[in-house]
């Protein structure tokens, strides 16, 4: 039904409006119990799917939604009547802010991809931690993911990240911080060394403080060469990061379908969906090679299936994430998703 009939009535409106008007009808329809058996019964896990303990969370299933969807937590646990496993809550930024001046989400339909250009519109961290404080059942792991305000300058990013972990903590089930989004200006520096050292040590420093010791991630890109992936990754786990969120969109535009010359009016934005897979499967590789076994590692891009997803966990991911795919494959793309896996468990390999 998605593809024969909501799809296309969803391509003919702005992408942003479908993700408001997709938004509030899920997390009203999701918020009776009823509707969430009903959908339970249709699209939720199944007795027997691949389940896994990560980051001493239990996840009843692989599949989680990725950031971006759900920036102000009105989701949150409900997308588990629908199959999700884990749900990445944000980016959340310390205080609200509207982001990018829009139009700011395009689809690439040839390409199966989106560009977006958002620029970390949120609520704030006071207004999205109301709201997952009120959240009464605690159904699937979610995760906080953290950013900057656009206003403060890199220099003091740090008590950003810090401040946003510090009213989260204890409504979040981990965190994934995140430096590597293409479309906050400069943000992308903070993974060199001299900048992403001391926001790690000041994020380590607000955990110790805490009652119980929460998993904090790092959110990645695909853009950087394997050997810069390499040495963020061995600085990251030295300062006490527990594991990696890969990848981020890309600013990579080559061998797509869509004309150059809609690419220009399109302008700049990260770009998702299919032709990011190859390059988000050769990071989480490049990620697994520098981490080790036994560090998480979340795969996402451009997973659309399946045999996308496997392909990802045999890459080195633990944990998978979708969101592009699900705008052109529908909600339903779990089900699919943890449906092969289950067929396929002997092939998924354990890191
Ligand atoms: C419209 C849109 C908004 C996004 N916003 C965020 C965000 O706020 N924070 C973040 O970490 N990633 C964000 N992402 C990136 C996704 O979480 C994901 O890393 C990326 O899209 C690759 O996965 P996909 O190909 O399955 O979409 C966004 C992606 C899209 C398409």
């Amino acid at each position: 039904m998605y593809k024969q009939i909501l799809r296309p009535l969803a391509f003919c409106l702005d992408g942003e409006r479908v993700h408001h008007i997709m938004m509030w009808w899920a997390s009203r329809l999701l918020r009776c119990s009823v509707i969430r058996a009903l959908f339970r019964s249709l699209y939720g896990r199944r007795k027997g799917e691949v389940e896994r303990d990560v980051m001493g969370l239990h996840f009843h299933g692989l599949v989680g939604f990725a950031a971006g969807f759900d920036k102000g937590g009105e989701l949150a646990d409900r997308l588990e009547a629908v199959g999700y496993a884990f749900m990445e809550v944000g980016t959340i930024t310390p205080l609200p802010q509207p982001g990018n001046p829009k139009k700011r989400i395009f689809r690439l339909v040839k390409d199966r991809a989106l560009i977006n250009r958002m620029g970390f519109n949120s609520e704030g961290i006071e207004v999205v931690t109301e709201r997952l404080k009120r959240r009464k059942q605690r159904a699937i792991p979610i995760s906080g993911n953290l950013g900057k305000n656009t206003a403060t300058p890199n220099e003091h990013a740090a008590k950003d990240y810090t401040l946003g972990l510090e009213k989260i903590y204890d409504y979040a089930d981990f965190f994934v911080v995140n430096v590597s989004c293409p479309n906050v200006k400069d943000l992308r520096a903070l993974q060199e060394e001299n900048t992403l050292s001391p926001i790690i040590e000041a994020l380590v420093d607000v955990r110790a403080k805490q009652a119980h010791y929460k998993p904090i991630l790092l959110k990645l890109g695909a853009d950087p060469t394997e050997e810069e992936l390499s040495y963020t990754v061995k600085i990251a786990l030295a300062k006490g990061i527990d594991g990696f969120v890969v990848s981020n969109t890309t600013t990579r535009r080559d061998g797509l379908q869509t004309p150059p010359e809609e690419l220009a009016t399109i302008g700049a934005g990260g770009l998702s969906g299919k032709p990011l897979h190859e390059r988000a499967l050769q990071a989480v590789r490049c990620v697994r090679k520098a981490a080790g076994a036994g560090i998480p590692i979340i795969g996402v891009g451009g997973i659309f299936s399946g045999a996308d997803a496997l392909a990802m966990l045999q890459a080195g991911a633990s944990l998978i994430e979708v969101y592009t795919g699900v705008i052109y494959e529908g909600l339903a793309l779990a089900r699919k998703i943890n449906k092969y896996l289950r067929q396929h468990e002997e092939e998924i390999p354990e890191w």
